[in-house]
Formats: structure tokens, sequence, C-alpha cells
């Protein structure tokens, strides 16, 4: 029996297996409005109603076979939005399929839909859509089970000015009398309902691959183009890895700069910052991390978002061994390092013995996009690193990789799912030896406990030590006045990653004084840098100085960039910083159209501004 405590529907009397979208975009509006088709299937018997979730919907007509049915919108639950009731003619048992059909429109304040207006764009002339469903947005967009648990295929026509691309393969378009142009799609392979994704927008498509196209605005297009080269191979050395590619197309969209993710894996089309383009290929992880979740995640799903490491942990060790093959085991190794520090500052930030720094929290009645974190992805790889150590190395993890996908693929698993055919291959493939192992280690701990894991695992810091060995000595300089040891060369042997990790190690020491992060910015000309991850860390070393003179820059960035991995904290940071409390309120107001509904919700708590 599926479990979701964050879904309002009636999981345990009904599943979803289609949805044929209808949808018209009007930008004029700020709306999708047309219908929803659901191929429901019961299964259980005696079912006489079907919930979904809906949130702030706005619901015209409840059919079957051109039939009304009664139906109730039910009193909005302040995180999970409203139950859409909605009584069948007669009662149906199991295995009995309905076809529903709901009219509808979204509102003004769907939370998965962002409109921009052309300003809000790069080419300036055409207004853009696109949605974020992931957690719990797709409920926003379409009335539907919005529960990971269920699976579905799905199908659409949408309406639009502008070309239309979707998390699906497109199956045609047809251009309409008043200038629109209907664009069909069809994703054949079950998905879960967060993985419904759609963007509308002046795009154009440039071919990269075999399999993937890189769809963005066409003034970015070279630039996207260049940028991930690599595409193909990330997913072939996941094929080799796992099992053959079951989406068909792999297509990236890069998005404009609100974007409130780095990635997001729709499947046929993953969404990606802007922010990725740095010109140097230096960020491109991001892609092979979307890439590993066509298996982890869109293949094999969690059930619900408080087994939401099954999706993430696994991506993350995936997309390390990735990785590791294409660049070698010492670029993998540095990943798993920073992503180390990740998790210590999401540690740091709940607080050690906070529910949500558990690998498993408990999410009734709680948003999950409040339990996002680091955590998930950083415990989660750890604990499959350990167990790999732990059982043998690669020559047994691996096999037990492709077997978890071949035995999990087009379900929804949890954590005691995981277990058990864990435990049950290494038996049934190594022997009691395994099992033994097994047997020893710490599950609660893992699993239920808070803060840091049980386990501190050692990764080769070939990649990080001269980054750490810099940091020391400006630490150690502190107490000059006139620091004449360091020079511009510095850097010059960093790669990209190395810079932005040595500016992570000088935001762990106390805050240096002003002269040396002067001296450190007409060195290093780090304020200039247009590197999302550097200019990010650079900022946050400066906050913690109340370097004041950094104040500007940080304002432009957090209102520039809707990635919430750096907006975020800078604004938090801004505004824990000396004089920066006003200027962080001002400057995410000013901007707060900017920001997807999403990213809007999560600054206005994070500046205290909303509960
Ligand atoms: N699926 C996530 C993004 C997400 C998670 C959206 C939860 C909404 C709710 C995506 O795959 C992801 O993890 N993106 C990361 C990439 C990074 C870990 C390489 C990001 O956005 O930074
Ligand atoms: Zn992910």
């Amino acid at each position: 029996m599926p479990y979701d405590p964050t879904s309002l529907s009636n999981l345990d009397e009904v599943k979803t297996n289609h949805i044929h979208l209808d949808l018209a975009v009007s930008f004029e509006k700020k709306t999708l409005s047309g219908s929803a088709e659901l191929e429901i299937e019961a299964i259980a018997d005696n079912v006489t109603k079907v919930v979904l979730d809906t949130s702030f919907i706005a619901i015209h007509s409840v059919t079957v076979a051109g039939e009304a049915l009664k139906h109730t919108l039910e009193k909005r639950h302040e995180k999970y939005g409203s139950a859409l009731t909605i009584e069948l003619a007669q009662a149906v048992s199991k295995g009995d399929k309905v076809n529903i059909l709901i009219g509808y429109a979204t509102t003004e304040e769907c939370t998965a839909c962002q409109w921009l207006e052309p300003s809000q764009t790069v080419g300036k002339k055409h207004p853009y859509l696109f949605t974020q469903c992931q957690a719990i947005h797709a409920r926003s967009m379409v009335p539907c089970q919005d529960s990971p648990s269920v699976k579905l295929t799905y199908s659409a026509n949408i309406n639009a000015p502008l070309r239309a691309v979707m998390s699906a393969v497109p199956t045609g378009e047809e251009k309409q009398a008043n200038g629109t142009t209907t664009f069909k799609f069809h994703q054949k392979t079950r998905m879960p309902s967060y993985l419904i994704a759609l963007a509308v927008g002046n795009l154009e498509g440039r071919e990269i691959g075999p399999r993937s196209t890189v769809w963005t605005e066409p003034e970015v297009i070279e630039a996207a183009a260049w940028e991930f080269v690599d595409t193909e191979t990330f997913i072939r050395t996941g094929e080799e890895l796992l099992t053959p590619y079951d989406w068909g197309r792999y297509d990236l969209l890069v998005l404009p700069a609100s974007f409130p993710y780095g990635g997001m894996e729709n499947p046929c089309l993953t969404f990606v910052t802007p922010s990725l383009l740095a010109g140097d290929r230096s960020l491109v992880d991001v892609v092979a991390h979307e890439i590993a979740h066509s298996w982890m995640g869109n293949l094999v799903t969690t059930e619900n978002w408080e087994h939401f490491w099954l999706n993430e942990g696994f991506t993350v060790f995936v997309e390390r061994k990735i990785l590791g093959r294409m660049q070698g085991l010492q670029r993998a190794e540095f990943s798993a390092i920073i992503g180390h520090k990740a998790m210590v500052e999401s540690v740091e930030l709940y607080g050690e013995s906070h529910p949500f720094t558990a690998l498993r929290p408990c999410l009734r009645g709680e948003d999950p996009d409040d339990a996002f974190s680091s955590i998930p992805y950083e415990k989660g790889f750890n604990l499959l690193y350990y167990l790999e150590k732990h059982l043998g190395g690669a020559a047994v993890f691996e096999p037990y990789l492709k077997a978890h996908v071949q035995e999990f693929a087009g379900r929804s698993i949890n954590t005691d799912d995981w277990k058990a055919f864990l435990y049950s291959f290494m038996e049934k493939t190594f022997g009691q030896e395994k099992v033994d192992l097994l047997n020893k280690v710490d599950w609660e701990a893992w699993l239920a406990g808070t803060g840091m894991p049980p386990v501190d695992n050692k990764f080769d810091d070939t990649l990080a030590r001269a980054c750490s060995c810099l940091s020391k000595k400006w630490d150690q300089s502190r107490h000059e006045a006139h620091p004449t040891e360091f020079t511009p060369k510095d850097l010059e042997e960093f790669s990209s990653t190395q810079t932005t990790v040595f500016l992570e190690r000088v935001s762990e020491i106390d805050a240096l004084p002003h002269t040396h992060l002067d001296l450190m910015d007409s060195l290093y000309k780090l304020t200039p840098v247009q590197n999302a991850e550097i200019r990010f860390r650079w900022q946050m070393v400066c906050l913690k100085a109340d370097y004041e003179k950094i104040y500007p820059q940080v304002a432009e960035f957090a209102s520039t960039m809707g990635r919430m991995k750096f907006c975020r904290p800078l604004l938090r940071s801004l505004y824990h910083a000396k004089n920066g409390a006003e200027l962080a309120r001002e400057t995410f107001l000013k901007h707060k159209s900017f920001y997807h509904p999403i990213a809007a919700g999560m600054i206005a708590k994070d500046l205290g501004l909303a509960k």
C-alpha cells in the first residue's frame, strides 16, 4: 500500500495510468487552461470516489463520458493544497478503469509556473513560461495524484504562441488559423507527476549528439552547444554502468536566470540553469547528475519524499561514478569532498539534532521544500560509498547497482524495499560472507540518526590539498599588516573548481581583516569573476567579514540569479551581515517578480518576511 504524507489523494483506492493534457498557454492572462483527462484504475473494491491533489486551480467541470460528476474542492490545507473529491456515478472494483475529464485553469497563485515578461529574458522581445513541479507543485498545474508512488504515462496538446517543449517526446505540431501552434507530446515511459514539465518561449534547438538537442534562446545557443558537448559520453557511461537509456531523447533546456535549481531531471528534457555556462565546461557535473537521474529517480523512484535520498543519494553516487570513469578517480573524489562540505553546512544550518538532518526524515505535516538540503544527497552518497568499500569494492557493488535498476525500474520504492533487495542480492550473488558484513552496518545510525553520518569516509584529497594550503597561508598571515607572500600566480595552476574550493576553505576560517580582502581581490581579481560558483564563494567570504564594499555586488548577483543555491545563502548572509539586513530585504522585495514562486516563497521565509 503506497504511503505518502504529502498527498491528499486516496492512494490506497485508485491509481492513475495516463494523463492527457489539452492546454492553451495565455501570456496575457498568465494561465494554462483547458483539460486533463485521467485514466484512473481502482486498486481496491467498492471505490466510490477519486480524490485528487490540486493547489490554486480553478475547476470548471468534471465529467465521465460526457456525464457531469458531483465534485467538491475541499478547504485548503496550508501546505498540501485543496483536495478535489470526485464522486463516481457508481462504485468501482479492483481493476476497473474510468476516464475522468477535468476542465480547469491555473490561477495567478500557481506555484509551478513562472511567467516571465520579455524584459526578464535574454532576448528581451518575447515572454517566457516554465514550470518546476518537484516536489509537490505539479498539483498547481494539473489536478492529479501528486505522489511519486503513482507512475503514469502522459500525452499533451499544448497550444501556444511560441515554441513549447515538454518532458516527453515531441510527436508533431499544427499551425492554427489564429497564428498559434499546437505542439504534441507523448511520454511512453511511466513516471511520477513531479516530472511533468513545460516551457514556452523563443526557443532555438541545436543538435549536440545522436539523441540530444540543446534548446535555449537564440542569443545563448552557441555558448550552450559548446558547453554541453560531452552529453552523449555521459549518457553512454551511464549505460555502461547501468542499463540501456530508456527515454529515447535526452535534450537539454537552458532556462532564463530565474530557474530556481541547478538542474531538474525532467525526462527527455533536462532543465538547467544558465549559470552552468561558465565558458570552460567546468560546471557540467550538473548534467552528469541529471543524466544519472534517468535511472535513479526517474526509473526507480522514491515512494514519497521521506525517501528522497533514494533519488538523490543514488544519483550523486552514479554521477561520481560517471565522472570517475571520464575524468579519473581524483576528480570524482574531489567532488565527494566538495559534497561533504555542503553537507556540513546544511547540518550547521539546521542544527545537528534537527529531524531534517536524518537520512529518512518524517514529513507528516511538513512541506518537502523546507526539508530540502544537501543532506539526502551527501549522506545518501556517503552511505553508498561506505557500503561499496565495506562490501568489497566496485567489483561487488557495481553489479549490485545494475541489478538494483533492473529489479526496480518502473516502480516506486522506499528504504525498506531498497535494503531488502540489497541483502537478497548480496546473499544470492556472493553468499553469507556479505550478509555478515551487512549485519555489521549500523543501520539505525545511518537511516534514523541526525547530524553527520556515523562513518567518516576518507576521500583522495590530491586536488583539494593545494586549496587548503593556500587558505592556510592566508589564515596565518592575518596578523601581518602587509603580507608579501601572495601573488596572482597562486591561482594560476588551479582549475576553476579548485579556486571555488580555495574560497570555500577561506570561508571556514575566521573572517579575514578587510585589508587582507582588499589584497586578495587586487591580486586574484575575484570581484569581476563571472563563474557563478567562484563569484558566489567570494561574496560569501566577504559577507562573513562584513566587508561592506561587496554589498552592492551581492545585491546585483542575488537579484539576477534565481538559482536558490546562490541567491538564498547570499541574501540570508547579507541579512545577517553588519548593516546588511535592510539591503537584503529591499533587494528581495524590489525584485520579487524576478524569482520563481518557489524561490520567492523560500527567500521570504529566510528573511523573516513569511512563516
Ligand atoms: N531533482 C533535483 C532538483 C530538485 C530537488 C528540485 C528537489 C526540487 C526539489 C536535481 O536533480 C538536483 O539535484 N539538482 C542539483 C544538481 C546538483 C546536485 C548537481 C541542483 O539544482 O543544484
Ligand atoms: Zn538530483
